[in-house]
């Protein structure tokens, strides 16, 4: 029996496909947590790219510990794999403070959160991953923890119920999530500051690529691993991943190093094409095409037709196809572009101009008199 929790779609033929399984996954898969502890950046230096990110958050974390207070509350939201958890890690670092790790989904309720707060020390970090999942009800509680460092717990219940406020160290809070827009108000206005994460250039993947294998032990050469990068759909955690599987294919080649063409032969055998599109972004857009002739389709529609939840079209496959100007979302559905044509090897629809339509119509026998078709009119 498959786990309930991964979407499993028709892959077309017949089979079924795990989305989830993908090698260009954005989500942690099996062996991720591993790797990502290990070639995780301890430290802002030896963090690459999110330039105006770092450089930013560089000067606040000084301020804090110029002031001996605590940082600001930081919202961090963008797609996933980007480095969230990274960056929280080393915001913890960079303070000299505990960092401790929970999600929006783990807490369930008021008490479990309570149960958090009070055992931070004074000027902690405590990081909510996808804090858009947190409970309204626990949500609620958050409000003072963040505002006044202060718990306010009801003792009692109907007409004798009061309230008493208990004092919390103080902290800062670290949100993370895919979806800044699925969070409430209140909640988003109590981040002091709010940073987006981008998809990286295939430069600074390159760059993450070389330093992973230093760490890991593996030869590669400069484009070996540009190669690794521009099929890295923007994101850390898959260059890493694919690095992994492009050492396999080198070493059982008898390659001392992963050059570009053993990087390529490896990407190619696990069809991930020089953009780093894989059969599910390829179904996706084909789909659109041959069902929708290229759009608009609702997101619903579209994530039926493929078998999809319509959550992880618009947080996985969107960015990176948005990104490569394939796939663009308008008031009335998603549409492809003439550019995801041409990727397909497709011949994308002409645009019909008015000239030309006026063309078509003069040669077009229902709209002229020339009923033989020579190309004057017989009246
Ligand atoms: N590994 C994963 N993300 C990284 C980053 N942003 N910088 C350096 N190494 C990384």
């Amino acid at each position: 029996m498959s786990d309930p929790h991964i979407p499993v779609g028709d892959a077309g033929d017949g089979s079924e496909f795990d989305f989830e399984n993908r090698i260009v996954s954005t989500s942690y898969t099996p062996g991720d947590e591993d790797a990502e502890a290990t070639l995780r950046p301890r430290r802002l230096e030896d963090y690459i790219g999110q330039d105006k990110v770092k450089e930013n958050l560089k000067v606040y974390i000084e301020a804090a510990k110029l002031r001996h207070e605590p940082l600001d509350h930081v919202l961090l939201y963008g797609p996933p794999g980007l480095g969230k958890t990274t960056l929280s890690n080393i915001i913890a670092a960079e303070l000299g403070v505990n960092l401790r790790v929970t999600s929006g989904p783990a807490i369930e309720k008021q008490g479990d959160l309570a149960a958090l707060l009070t055992n931070l020390n004074e000027g902690d970090v405590l990081y909510i991953d996808e804090i858009h999942r947190l409970p309204r009800m626990v949500e609620e509680i958050l409000y003072p923890a963040m505002e006044d460092f202060a718990l306010d717990i009801i003792i009692g219940k109907g007409p004798a119920a009061r309230s008493i406020r208990i004092d919390l160290p103080k902290f800062t809070l670290i949100g993370a999530t895919t979806r800044a827009g699925q969070m409430t108000t209140p909640l988003r206005d109590r981040f002091g500051v709010i940073f987006k994460l981008e998809l990286y250039t295939p430069e600074q993947l390159a760059l993450i690529v070389k330093r992973s294998a230093g760490i890991l032990g593996i030869s590669i050469s400069d484009d070996g691993a540009f190669e690794v990068a521009s099929r890295s759909r923007g994101t850390p955690r898959i260059a890493n991943r694919l690095l992994k599987r492009v050492r396999d294919f080198a070493q059982v080649q008898g390659k001392t190093q992963v050059d570009a063409a053993s990087a390529s032969y490896a990407l190619d055998r696990l069809e991930i094409d020089e953009l780093g599109l894989d059969n599910t972004d390829r179904r996706m857009m084909e789909a659109i095409i041959k069902f929708y002739a290229g759009g608009p389709v609702g997101l619903d529609t579209l994530a039926a037709t493929i078998g999809e939840e319509a959550v992880t079209i618009e947080d996985v496959y969107e960015p990176y196809l948005m990104q490569l100007g394939f796939i663009n979302r308008t008031p009335r559905g998603r549409c492809v572009t003439p550019l995801a044509y041409e990727h397909l090897g497709l011949r994308p629809p002409q645009p019909v101009h008015a000239a030309e339509q006026m063309q078509m119509n003069i040669f077009d026998d229902s709209v002229t008199s020339d009923s033989n078709g020579d190309g004057f009119n017989e009246e």
